[in-house]
């Protein structure tokens, strides 16, 4: 038992919830010591030497002594390799079973004894101990993997799996950075360390230091001046990665490259790889494992949820605290409280007594509901009743004797559905028909790491926990980290069969790889502070790296009671995120941006009023992401990977192709540094142009965080009429520019039409010409004011 453990057991154990989670932890470890296989001894395993080869489409099977690898490359450039016999599919990751083979491409001889796979992206070359590298069209190498190592029993029980556990170690180049994992509170640069694959409720609120968190994913995407590449690989199973950054001219002058290490506990040996630029690879991943899903309108606007409202008394009073006061907010989100006993799809009747008929109220003042949904049914009660008719042995996880799991959530004793069966998903989908009815408009899936609230060991499901795993039958080993994606799925599909004109708005605090398929994520539980603050930047940035476009931070963070100062900064930064959304415990102080006073009222106003006028932006960059699997908020580095200072710079942002955000993330600054990327760049508050790349020092009052457009860039926002406009930044003088706008073709799956501008000087004005080439009137065109001047570095500051 470690330290927060113990804190954890000394806690709980003076209530009643306190003694359940006890005895739930005693039965887990029973059910584990009873039902896991026993290691014991083991054997290590190397592939050996090549003994042959076999073409095969877009590459080919190499045979080694030991083991054999397959290695395609498909067309788009995706390479794909594993190790004894693995397939693609199945994969919870991927929309059906990946690309094609390329069929230019195919296996020959390479220098050394190895063979090499040619392709117009990329080329794969392997060695014959086993090593692969994958190269550049140029020949440089982005990636080389060492032969992998597998250790499994050494007398193989009869009848049973064989479960390896297996190790690769792999080097990139001196320079490399890597981003990634999933969300990462210490990102999104992650520096040396290990990085745990195993979906994990910190309980209790987290900061930088605290990992891993609610979303890991085997996603890394590694950035060098030689290129960008994207390595997934595709195994669900409990696992670490081992990360240590290079050095160049390290020693005797030498580089040291990078490493990094992949160890699972069992599972498939199989990588996906991906070359390209960012924007190439993003794109790549999103063909991989599906577009993002398009959020409704209405979930780009401002939100304000909170554990214990308690009452519709208490949300209409805070509703119409915003509509008194002529602020802008889209949609409320009930927690667990408006529950009965909180108990998943039922409502507390006393304290919410018509919830359809404030839903009619709230939607008449343009607020939708949103509602919390736990994967945990209690056990006994009607939900659970109906479940236990699905299928032959009903909807629940067992354990290895057959018996359902039980663990303990809020509701007391629950039960858990075993979503990795198609036939559980399809009876959760119907289950929102509940929802819907009560007037829900969109929903949020929690506690789905999944949580079993434990006073040690781990707060979730014992290992040996079965699982349907699409028939393939497995245990909690395999199925824990895809456990909340298959929640989204069965949501998601439920949704769209009860409501097919409309997208569904979901957003799950867990998941994994492919999750963009079925909607969002938000933060969880970030601790009230500074450095909460920080950690929300990170998880956003590295998540949307990791393909999940749609997500952000619980405003002014979970627990605690943040400064006037700090409610703002997270206001400010919160609002020029995907999900803007505040939200906090029972036990936390207010968020109603007017419970911190007038000045932070007047301040918040701003913020609301330019998010709105925003919107039509966001909605750009919602259907772009799914598009392009280009992510709303991007690192510095995007559109300039090879530069090195930007890589490093975590505390700034790219809002679509167009905005640079610079939030302020430490207590009592009113200006800070900015590092920017090539080009022209305006202060969209006070007009002045900088050019990049460079850094400059710029204000940020109170009131305000530096945000920085980009000349020539050309976005939607919403006009004072309410209808959508352009607006233009000028280009430097004798450059173009340009950009897209997508308006929302609607509530449902309508194609959305793209619309493109293109801006350029005529003279002495500034032109903004649609796609026929003809003038656009009424764009406001900004940035026409007397250059600044460039800008080099700011003395004193890195
Ligand atoms: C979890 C969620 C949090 C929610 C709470 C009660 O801690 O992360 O957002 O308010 O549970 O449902």
């Amino acid at each position: 038992m470690n330290g927060r453990d113990l804190v954890r057991a000394v806690m709980d154990v003076g209530t009643e919830r306190g003694r359940r989670a006890w005895r739930s932890a005693w039965r887990h470890r029973r059910a584990d010591a009873l039902g896991l296989p026993r290691r014991g001894a083991e054997r290590a395993r190397v592939p050996g030497l090549l003994t042959g080869t076999e073409p095969r489409p877009g590459g080919g099977v190499l045979r080694f002594a030991r083991s054999e690898l397959l290695v395609r490359v498909t067309v788009g450039g995706a390479v794909f390799w594993s190790w004894d016999g693995a397939g693609p599919t199945p994969s919870y990751a991927l929309v059906g079973g990946g690309p094609e083979p390329d069929p230019r491409a195919a296996l020959e001889p390479d220098t050394g004894g190895g063979w090499r796979v040619v392709s117009e992206r990329v080329t794969v070359a392997v060695s014959r101990h086993g090593a692969i590298e994958v190269r550049t069209p140029g020949g440089t190498v982005l990636r080389r993997e060492l032969p992998p190592r597998w250790w499994e029993p050494a007398e193989p029980v009869a009848g049973a799996p064989v479960e390896a556990r297996w190790l690769q170690r792999s080097e990139v180049a001196a320079d490399a950075r890597f981003f990634g994992l999933g969300g990462r509170a210490g990102g999104p640069r992650l520096r040396d360390g290990v990085y745990r694959l195993w979906n994990t409720d910190p309980k209790g609120g987290f900061g930088p230091g605290d990992d891993p968190l609610y979303i890991t994913m085997p996603v890394q995407m590694v950035v060098a001046d030689a290129g960008t590449h994207l390595v997934f690989h595709d195994n669900s199973w409990d696992g670490r990665v081992v990360l240590r950054e290079g050095e160049e001219g390290a020693g005797s002058g030498a580089d040291r490259p990078g490493t990094g290490e992949v160890r699972m506990e069992g599972g498939p040996l199989r990588c996906w790889v991906l070359v390209g630029t960012p924007a190439r690879v993003l794109q790549g991943w999103s063909g991989l494992t599906g577009a993002a899903a398009v959020p409704p309108e209405w979930a780009l606007g401002y939100q304000h949820a909170r554990w214990g409202f308690g009452s519709a008394q208490e949300v209409r009073r805070v509703v119409s605290g915003y509509t008194a006061r002529g602020l802008p907010l889209s949609a409320v989100h009930l927690d667990i409280d408006h529950y009965d006993e909180h108990r998943v799809f039922t409502v507390d009747e006393e304290r919410f007594p018509d919830l359809p008929g404030l839903a009619r109220e709230l939607a008449d003042q343009g607020v939708r509901l949103v509602s919390i949904v736990d994967p945990a049914v209690k056990a006994g009660d009607a939900v659970h009743a109906s479940g236990l008719a699905v299928g032959a042995g009903g909807a629940f996880v067992r354990d290895a004797l057959g018996r359902e799991v039980r663990g303990e959530v809020w509701p007391g004793e629950c039960a858990y559905p075993d979503f990795t069966d198609p036939a559980v998903r399809t009876w959760w989908g119907g289950l929102y028909a509940e929802r819907l009815e009560q007037g829900f408009a969109g929903f949020w899936h929690d506690m789905n790491e999944p949580v079993s609230f434990a006073p040690f060991g781990d707060m979730t499901l014992p290992r040996s926990a079965r699982h349907a795993l699409e028939g393939a039958g497995g245990d909690h080993r395999a199925a824990h980290n895809v456990y909340a994606l298959a929640m989204a799925r069965a949501g998601w599909e439920g949704l769209v069969r009860l409501r097919p004109a409309e997208r569904p708005f979901l957003f799950s605090r867990s998941g994994w790889a492919g999750m963009q398929r079925y909607g969002g994520t938000w933060s969880g539980d970030v601790e009230t502070g500074w450095e909460g603050l920080r950690a929300s930047l990170a998880l956003v940035l590295g998540l949307g790296l990791c393909g999940v476009p749609y997500s952000g931070p619980d405003v002014g963070g979970f627990g605690g009671s943040p400064s006037p100062e700090l409610y703002l900064r997270w206001l400010q930064l919160g609002s020029y995120l995907p999900l803007f959304r505040t939200h906090s415990a029972i036990w936390a102080g207010r968020r109603e941006p007017w419970e911190f006073g007038p000045e932070v009222a007047e301040r918040a106003r701003e913020v609301l009023a330019e998010r709105e006028r925003l919107r039509p932006y966001f909605l750009t960059l919602a259907q772009l992401a799914r598009r392009t699997g280009a992510p709303y908020v991007r690192p510095l580095w995007w559109g300039a990977p090879e530069d090195r200072a930007l890589r490093d710079c975590e505390d700034a942002f790219l809002l679509g192709d167009a905005l640079l955000v610079a939030p302020v993330l430490e207590c009592g600054a009113d200006r800070r540094a900015v590092r920017l990327p090539r080009g022209r760049w305006y202060d969209t508050a006070t007009g002045a142009a900088h050019e990049g790349p460079g850094q400059v020092l710029l204000d940020a009052p109170q009131g305000r965080i530096p945000v920085l457009a980009r000349a020539g860039a050309v976005l939607p926002v919403r006009s004072p009429g309410g209808g959508v406009a352009l607006e233009a930044w000028a280009p430097a003088r004798g450059r173009a520019g340009g950009g897209v706008v997508i308006p929302d073709p609607g509530p449902g799956f309508e194609v959305a039409e793209v619309e493109r501008y293109a801006v350029r000087w005529a003279g002495d004005a500034v032109v903004v010409e649609n796609e026929a080439g003809e003038p656009v009137e009424g764009v406001e065109v900004r940035g026409l004011g007397p250059v600044a001047g460039a800008v080099e570095g700011v003395p004193g500051l890195v």
